[in-house]
C-alpha cells in the first residue's frame, strides 16, 4: 500500500493529512505555524505519520500548499491553496459549488466546477479584517478562550453594529463597546456579522452557487456557521473535516501523481 501527504503551511495554523490509495484519510495533525515555517511543516507531517501509525517510507508522494508550500523541504512540490481547497471541498461534499475558506489570515471565495477544478477565486487584500485574524483580536480583547468566541455570540439578543474596517483598530473598537455597556456577546455576534458581511461580498463576487462548502479553521467557530447560514439563507456543508480541507486536497492530488506514474504508457 502506498500512501500520499499534503501539508498546508498556512500563516496561522499548519495541517497535514495522509491519505491511502482508497483516498481515505489514515493520518492528520494540526499544530500552530509559529515562527519556524519549515520546522512546523516537518513536524505537522510526522505527527500526521504519528498519529495513522504510517512508517516515512511509505509515503510515496508528498504535496505542500497555503502560504508557507515552499518551506515544506521534503515536498515532491506544491499546488495553490485555492486548488487544494477546491479539491478537498468537493471530496468532502461532491455537491459543491462554492467554497469560503476562512483561515487565520485570509479569507477566499472560490467557485468551483463538479469536478474541483476552479472557476474564478476572489480574496481579501491585504486585510485581515474579514478573517480569522480578526476574531482572535476580539478574544484578545475581550480575554475570552478562541473555542468560546462562538459560543458566546450565539447567546447574544441583539448584536452590536462595528464599524470599524481593520483589525487594528477591532480591539479598541470593542473595548470602546465594552466601555459603553454593551454585552460581551452581542458585541461578538457584531464581531461575527462583520466578518460575515465581508465574506458575502467576496462570495457574490465569484457567484454564489448552491451548495457552499465552508473551509479553513474559522469553521470551528460555530458562531460563524451560524452566521454565514443565516447571511446565505441555507446551510453551509461543514464537517469535523473542515479545517484540513487544503491539506485534503494536497493529499489527493499528490495520490493523483502516485496513481499516474503507475499507469501503462499506450
Ligand atoms: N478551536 C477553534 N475555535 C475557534 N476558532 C478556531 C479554532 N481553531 C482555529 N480557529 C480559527 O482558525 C484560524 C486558523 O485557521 P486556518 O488554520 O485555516 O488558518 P491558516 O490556514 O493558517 O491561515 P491562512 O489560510 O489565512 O494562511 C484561527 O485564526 C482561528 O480564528
Ligand atoms: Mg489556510
Amino acid at each position: 500500500m502506498s500512501y500520499a501527504a499534503g501539508v498546508d503551511v498556512g500563516s496561522t495554523q499548519t495541517k497535514a493529512i495522509v491519505v491511502d490509495e482508497d483516498l481515505k484519510i489514515v493520518g492528520r495533525a494540526i499544530i500552530d505555524t509559529g515562527a519556524n515555517v519549515v520546522t512546523a511543516a516537518e513536524k505537522a507531517f510526522q505527527a500526521a505519520l504519528k498519529n495513522g501509525g504510517i512508517p516515512d517510507e511509505e509515503v510515496e508522494y508528498i504535496v505542500g500548499t497555503g502560504y508557507g508550500r515552499y518551506k515544506v523541504t521534503f515536498g515532491n512540490t506544491q499546488v495553490t491553496e485555492i486548488s487544494c481547497h477546491a479539491r478537498g471541498a468537493v471530496r468532502m461534499f461532491p455537491g459543491t459549488r462554492t467554497v469560503l475558506d476562512m483561515g487565520g489570515q485570509d479569507t477566499k471565495a472560490i467557485r468551483v466546477r463538479p469536478n474541483g477544478e476552479v472557476v474564478d477565486f476572489c480574496m481579501n487584500d491585504k486585510c485581515a479584517a474579514g478573517t480569522g485574524r480578526f476574531l482572535q483580536a476580539a478574544a484578545v480583547a475581550l480575554e475570552i478562550p478562541l473555542p468560546e468566541l462562538g459560543p458566546t455570540a450565539l447567546r447574544a439578543e441583539k448584536a452590536v453594529t462595528i464599524s470599524t474596517t481593520c483589525t487594528v483598530f477591532a480591539e479598541s473598537e470593542v473595548l470602546s463597546w465594552l466601555g459603553k455597556g454593551k454585552k460581551i456577546e452581542d458585541i461578538l455576534l457584531g464581531v461575527h456579522k462583520s466578518i460575515g458581511t465581508r465574506s458575502m461580498a467576496l462570495l457574490r463576487r465569484v457567484g454564489i452557487e448552491s451548495e457552499v462548502t465552508f473551509t479553513g479553521g474559522v469553521t470551528r467557530n460555530q458562531g460563524m456557521v451560524q452566521v454565514m447560514n443565516d447571511l446565505l439563507g441555507f446551510p453551509v456543508n461543514v464537517s469535523e473535516e473542515s479545517h484540513y480541507m487544503g491539506a485534503l486536497g494536497a493529499a489527493l492530488f499528490a495520490m493523483d501523481r502516485i496513481l499516474a506514474s503507475r499507469a501503462p504508457t499506450a
